[in-house]
């Protein structure tokens, strides 16, 4: 590689990109804490907000439409989810044909009452105030993952 236009010769041209080359190199070493740091606190604290805002997200919809019916989906997603998503509290899992089935067969009546007024660690309406029409289209909404055929009481709009 020469350089014929510039008087430099091959040797000094080498040893000035290599000087190039090695601050470049220790140039960003100095600089990476403080520009990546921050960066990654950034990154990290966005990750966090987009983890949290579906729950927000449920939380607005519901609160905005706490006077209007709910879908049995906002309702298990608002309330009931906390429990009856992962089985916890010894909750029927959503979805689970096994546990569902044997409360299934018991009929729509005795879930929905379960529900409403409590059964055990379930806790009446979910924990919360809801309208009963809300309850009930999240049993069914429930129900129905775990196998039942119930059509909903009324439907939301
Ligand atoms: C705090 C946890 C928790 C929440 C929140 C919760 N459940 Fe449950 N749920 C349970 C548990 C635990 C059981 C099992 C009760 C038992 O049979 O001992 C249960 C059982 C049920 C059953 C079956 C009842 C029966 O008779 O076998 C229905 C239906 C039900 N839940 C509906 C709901 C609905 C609808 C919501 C939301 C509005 C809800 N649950 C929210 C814990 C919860």
């Amino acid at each position: 590689m020469t350089c014929s236009p510039c008087s430099l010769s091959l040797r000094t041209q080498i040893i000035l990109i290599t000087l190039a080359v090695i601050g470049g190199f220790f140039g960003l070493l100095i600089l990476s804490p403080t520009r990546t740091m921050p960066a990654s606190d950034t990154d990290e604290a966005m990750a966090r907000m987009a983890r949290l805002q579906p729950v927000g997200q449920v939380n607005l919809q519901i609160q905005a439409k706490a006077t209007g019916p709910l879908t049995g989906e906002q309702v298990f997603k608002g309330r009931c989810s906390a429990c009856h998503a992962t089985g916890a509290a010894g909750a029927p899992k959503f979805g689970d044909a096994a546990a569902w089935g044997p409360r299934i067969a018991t009929g729509f009546d005795a879930l929905l009452k379960s529900a409403l007024k409590g059964k055990n660690s379930m806790p009446a309406q979910g924990g919360r105030d809801m309208s009963d029409d809300d309850i009930a289209r999240g049993v069914v909404y429930m129900a129905n993952a775990g196998g039942a055929k119930f059509s909903e009481p009324k439907a939301a709009k």
